[in-house]
């Protein structure tokens, strides 16, 4: 029955937002999945079926990539109807899509110890070799520069300065990316975050090497 329910949804993800060229294609959501379910091993805790779930879902109802935050619900509402599922699980998918954003999840308490995974396991593959592709592809779409050193950093921003105040792809490292590792809930996030920082750090320090001409 289970089984039958995720094909289902890796299914209906697949068709909704398989080939996004922001970087929230179906590959980020099936790291997601992966990575969340990686994370629930490593601390021997949390809901298993739920999380995968929730991980799976997690992006569908995103505002930006939905006409409206209110479009974005009724899509998630009208899918879960399909699935047949009660009302006790439907209610703990909701419940860990719609607190797990950055905006969301930014310093308010999470309801669950499966909304804490699935948001560590989204915010890995926001950093490392994946989320510096991530991040300019994401720019580029949204017509940023690369690096706008001019704009400065932009520090506790509102989330309304967040999705739309002017920023660049390297801009946004400084902003949300590099934070992300100490932002993480479980341990086992934390030391799977360690390598993504460090090759992030790496990265910015050769890019500002070129940037100011210095090799
Ligand atoms: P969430 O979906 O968790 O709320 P975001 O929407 O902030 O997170 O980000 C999703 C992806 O888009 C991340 O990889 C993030 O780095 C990237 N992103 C968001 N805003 C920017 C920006 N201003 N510049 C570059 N990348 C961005
Ligand atoms: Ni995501």
């Amino acid at each position: 029955m289970l089984e039958k329910v995720i094909a289902e949804i890796e299914r209906y993800v697949k068709q909704e937002m398989g080939e996004d060229p922001t970087g929230h294609d179906w590959h980020h959501v099936d790291r997601v999945r992966k990575n969340a379910l990686i994370i629930a091993a490593g601390e021997e805790i949390g809901d298993r079926n739920i999380i995968e779930m929730a991980a799976l879902l997690h992006d569908i109802p995103d505002e930006k990539l939905n006409d409206s935050a209110e479009a974005g619900r009724n899509k998630l509402d009208g899918f879960l109807e399909t699935l047949g599922l009660d009302q006790t699980t439907k209610q703990k998918i909701n419940e860990i899509v719609y607190s797990i954003s950055f905006k969301g999840g930014n310093g308010e308490e999470l309801p669950s110890i499966e909304a804490r995974i699935v948001q560590d396991a989204d915010r890995l593959d926001a950093i490392g070799a994946i989320g510096i592709a991530r991040a300019f592809a994401y720019g580029g779409k949204k017509g940023q520069q690369i690096f706008a050193p001019e704009l400065g950093v932009r520090e506790n921003m509102t989330v309304e300065e967040y999705r739309n105040g002017k920023s660049s792809s390297i801009n946004h490292f400084y902003e949300k990316l590099l934070k992300l590792k100490g932002l993480m809930n479980t341990e086992t996030a934390i030391k799977m975050a360690e390598d993504r920082q460090l090759f992030m750090e790496a990265y910015l320090t050769q890019f500002s090497r070129e940037w100011d001409c210095l090799i």
